[in-house]
């Protein structure tokens, strides 16, 4: 059995839109632990005007959070990360911590406005890199503008840019044309990470036991195993400057 890396989702209570307290933090930890995930990337939102969470309530929900996993007595390791909508001071945001890498290395999650063009998309990851960042496109099958061309997914790729996508678009929660999508990038090889992106246990819970049967369907052991455990390890490995 794998063990699964969950490296996108939003589990810590109160800091963002996901988890709303410790007792849907506990309900999400229990579901993510009865799919087989056993190592999660904390990942709440940074997002100027709407979640700017003071990284000292993070860390301090993190160890809360650490705690109540030791009290159900699961066997889940823990990191800390961020999901990172992209904004002018972002790069100065990295350097101070003010934001958070992924795991005190050096990918960062990014995400985009719905609205953003191409160049903008590809103007962040230009710059991110330059700054010696590993930049994780989060859940690229929500661009329009990328989803309407998807041969610049190869092109941010040779820039640079990791992708990822969420556990629900790849088994079709999200619609045909965003699962045939997803098939597609991972058919041609340019997916790196899949996320639950779970923020609750209702509407948009974790589903990555689901996930993984269907892409082990279709695209083998191997590559499950590639996609689940072996990329985000090397997140977690990575430390700044490496
Ligand atoms: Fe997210």
């Amino acid at each position: 059995m794998i063990e699964i890396v969950d490296m996108h989702c939003h589990i810590l209570p109160g800091v963002d839109d996901g988890a709303a307290n410790l007792t849907v933090s506990k309900r999400i930890l229990q579901m993510e632990y009865d799919q087989g995930v056993r190592r999660i990337i904390f990942t709440p939102h940074y997002r100027e005007r709407y979640f700017e969470t003071d990284r000292k309530v993070l860390i301090e929900q993190y160890y809360q959070v650490k705690n109540l996993i030791r009290k159900m007595g699961l066997r889940i390791h823990i990191h800390l990360g961020c999901e990172c909508h992209c904004h002018e001071q972002m790069g100065e945001h990295l350097k101070t911590g003010f934001c958070l890498t992924m795991a005190k290395g050096d990918y960062v999650l990014i995400e985009f406005s719905s609205s953003d063009n191409y160049a903008k998309i590809r103007g962040y990851i230009y710059d991110m890199v330059n700054l010696g960042y590993k930049p994780i496109i989060a859940h690229i099958e929500r661009y329009p503008c990328i989803v309407e061309n998807p041969e610049q997914v190869n092109e941010l790729i040779e820039l640079g840019a990791y992708i990822q996508v969420n556990a629900d678009s790849v088994i079709g929660l999200d619609g045909r044309a965003v699962k045939r999508f997803c098939q597609e990038l991972m058919k041609t090889d340019q997916v790196h990470f899949i996320g639950s992106d779970t923020h609750n246990d209702t509407t948009r819970k974790t589903n990555m036991k689901k996930c993984v049967s269907y892409v082990e369907r279709k695209m083998g052991k191997k590559y499950v195993q590639k996609i689940f455990f072996e990329n985000p390890m090397k997140i977690i490995n990575r430390k700044k400057g490496e």
